[in-house]
């Protein structure tokens, strides 16, 4: 079952963060690495922001979840985690899944350009990466991260992000062409 997270999930949605976040260890850069991952201080700051989180649970507690926040004129799908031993059974993908539907805004998701796992999952999911000028524009307008963390990041786009910014024609947009 799916279902919107509420004030007494805090210490589950933590300690699922950073239970999953070990799969970053060792992958991402070594100086975007820390233990906890989020701290609770960070996670509350997210919620604060805006994140609203969503999780994932069968008879007993949370599994997994993921969180969504409206910003500007996206929707950002934010912190995708599901438990370690439970991972590559579906969990993500019904998240994903759910959240998409409660949105009619078009979605950006960011990354660590590392996590191929996490890139080929959305991808998977029919999104697509931006170009990187594209992505420092977006993580700068839409997020609140790190310079470095933008610098060693990735955002995924749906297609419906694509049909509204279309690419420019190849040799730039308004290109005097010469006849001879
Ligand atoms: C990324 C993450 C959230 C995906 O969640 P998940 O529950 O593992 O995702 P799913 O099981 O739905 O899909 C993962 C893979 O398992 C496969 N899968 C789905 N259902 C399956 C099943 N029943 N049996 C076996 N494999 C299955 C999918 O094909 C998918 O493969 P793909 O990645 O090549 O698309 C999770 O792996 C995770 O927490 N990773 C660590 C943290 C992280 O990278 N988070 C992303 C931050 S943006």
């Amino acid at each position: 079952m799916i279902r919107q997270c509420n004030n007494d999930d805090f210490e589950t949605i933590y300690s699922i963060i950073n239970d999953a976040a070990e799969a970053y260890n060792g992958v991402i850069p070594e100086d975007c690495w820390k233990v906890p991952y989020m701290s609770g201080d960070e996670l509350k700051k997210e919620i604060d922001a805006g994140v609203v989180f969503w999780g994932y649970e069968e008879d007993g507690p949370l599994i997994g979840v993921m969180g969504i926040q409206f910003v500007q004129d996206v929707t950002l799908l934010r912190h995708s985690y599901v438990r370690t031993a439970r991972r590559n059974q579906g969990i993500g993908s019904k998240l994903l899944s759910e959240l998409r539907s409660r949105t009619n805004r078009p979605v950006l998701i960011g990354t660590w350009a590392d996590a191929v796992w996490a890139i080929r999952f959305y991808e998977n999911h029919g999104f697509k990466l931006v170009t990187p000028q594209e992505k420092d524009r977006l993580l700068k307008k839409y997020w609140s991260i790190s310079a470095r963390q933008i610098e060693t990041s990735v955002v995924l786009a749906e297609p419906k992000w694509f049909a509204l910014h279309p690419a420019p024609p190849r040799g730039g947009a308004g290109r005097a062409v010469r006849t001879r």
